[in-house]
C-alpha cells in the first residue's frame, strides 16, 4: 500500500490501472479506523480490481469546530490496520489539496439534508456532499463503498451522484457493531469508561422500539419509551428519535406500508452518537 498526498501522483496511478482495464473502487474515511471502516474494504477488494482508501478529516462538514479538533487523528495506525488488507493507495492529501486558496463551490443535495442529522448540524451534509464528490473526481473511482451506519448521508450522496452524472455505482454495506450492539464509531473511543457501558442502551432502545412498532403498537408510545429508557441510561440527550422512510427520508402517514428505519442521535457525556436500523 502506498500513501499518496499529492493529487497528480494519485492521477497517474489510477491512469495507468485504467489503461490496463483494472476497475477502481474507493473507500472515503475520515481515519481512526476500526472494523466497520475495514468491512468497506472487504466489500471493495471484492467487487473491484484496485481499492483506494481516502483519509481526509474534513473541515467542511463539521459544524462545530469544537468536534472538528477533537476528531481523533491516528494515521500512523490506521495505515497499519489497513496493510492487510490488499489496499492499493491510501490517499491522505492535506487540506490546502483539497481545498486551494479561493475555494468557492459548495454541493447542497436539498431536501434530503433538511431533516435528521441535517436538521441538527447545519451545513453539515454540504460539507460531506462537496467533499464526496470532490474525492470522486479526483480519484475518478468506478465504486464507492459507505455504511449504512450513516444512512442519511449515504442517501444524499446516492441522489448527488444521480444527479450530477458522476459515473461511479454506489453501495451501502451494513453497521458494524460490538458484541453488545453499540455500532462502532470512531467517536466511541471519546467515551468515558462508564459511559461506553451505557451506550448500547441506545441501540437496544432501538430494537425493542421497532419490535413494539412491528406488532401493531403506535409510533407515538413505542419511541417515548425508548426515549425514556435511553435518558435513564445515562444519556443528557435524545436529539431526534424517528421513523423514516428508508429512501426519501419522509415520514410515513399512519397505517402507511412502505420500508422504513428509525433514527436516532444521542448524547452521552459530550459524545454525540447516531444509530439506525430496519423496523
Ligand atoms: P467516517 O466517519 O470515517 O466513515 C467512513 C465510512 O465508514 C462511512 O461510509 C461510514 O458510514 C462507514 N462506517 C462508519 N462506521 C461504520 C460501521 N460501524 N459499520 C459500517 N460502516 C461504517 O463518514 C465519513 O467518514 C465522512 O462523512 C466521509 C464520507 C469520509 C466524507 O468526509
Amino acid at each position: 500500500m502506498r500513501t499518496i498526498r499529492d493529487l497528480a501522483a494519485l492521477r497517474a496511478r489510477v491512469r495507468d490501472w485504467k489503461e490496463a482495464g483494472e476497475s477502481v473502487g474507493l473507500v472515503p474515511t475520515m481515519g481512526a479506523l476500526h472494523p466497520g471502516h475495514i468491512s468497506l474494504v472487504g466489500a471493495a477488494k471484492a467487487a473491484t480490481d484496485r481499492v483506494i482508501v481516502t483519509l481526509f478529516v474534513n473541515p467542511k462538514q463539521f459544524n462545530n469546530p469544537e468536534d472538528l479538533a477533537k476528531y481523533p487523528r491516528t494515521e500512523d495506525q490506521d495505515a497499519a490496520l489497513l496493510q492487510p488488507h490488499g489496499v492499493d493507495v491510501l490517499f491522505a492529501p492535506d487540506a490546502a489539496t483539497v481545498y486551494p486558496q479561493g475555494f468557492a463551490t459548495k454541493v447542497m443535495v436539498a431536501g434530503l439534508q433538511d431533516v435528521l442529522c441535517g436538521a441538527h448540524r447545519p451545513g453539515h451534509f454540504d460539507g460531506v456532499a462537496t467533499v464526496v464528490s470532490k474525492l470522486l473526481l479526483m480519484t475518478g473511482a468506478d465504486h464507492a463503498f459507505f455504511g449504512e451506519k450513516d444512512w442519511q448521508q449515504l442517501q444524499i450522496i446516492r441522489r448527488m451522484v444521480t444527479d450530477l452524472n458522476i459515473p461511479a455505482r454506489i453501495t451501502g454495506c451494513p453497521t458494524l457493531r460490538e458484541k453488545d450492539g453499540l455500532a462502532m464509531s470512531s467517536r466511541n473511543m471519546r467515551l468515558s469508561r462508564s459511559d461506553r457501558l451505557a451506550a448500547p442502551e441506545l441501540h437496544r432502545a432501538m430494537e425493542k422500539a421497532a419490535a413494539a412498532i412491528r406488532k401493531g403498537a403506535p409510533d407515538l408510545a413505542a419511541l417515548a419509551e425508548a426515549e425514556a429508557a435511553i435518558l435513564k441510561a445515562g444519556f443528557s440527550q435524545v436529539e431526534y428519535l424517528e421513523r423514516r422512510g428508508a429512501e426519501d427520508l419522509t415520514p410515513p402517514a399512519p397505517g402507511e406500508a412502505r420500508v422504513t428505519r428509525l433514527f436516532a442521535a444521542a448524547w452521552l457525556g459530550g459524545v454525540r452518537l447516531i444509530d439506525n436500523i430496519a423496523v
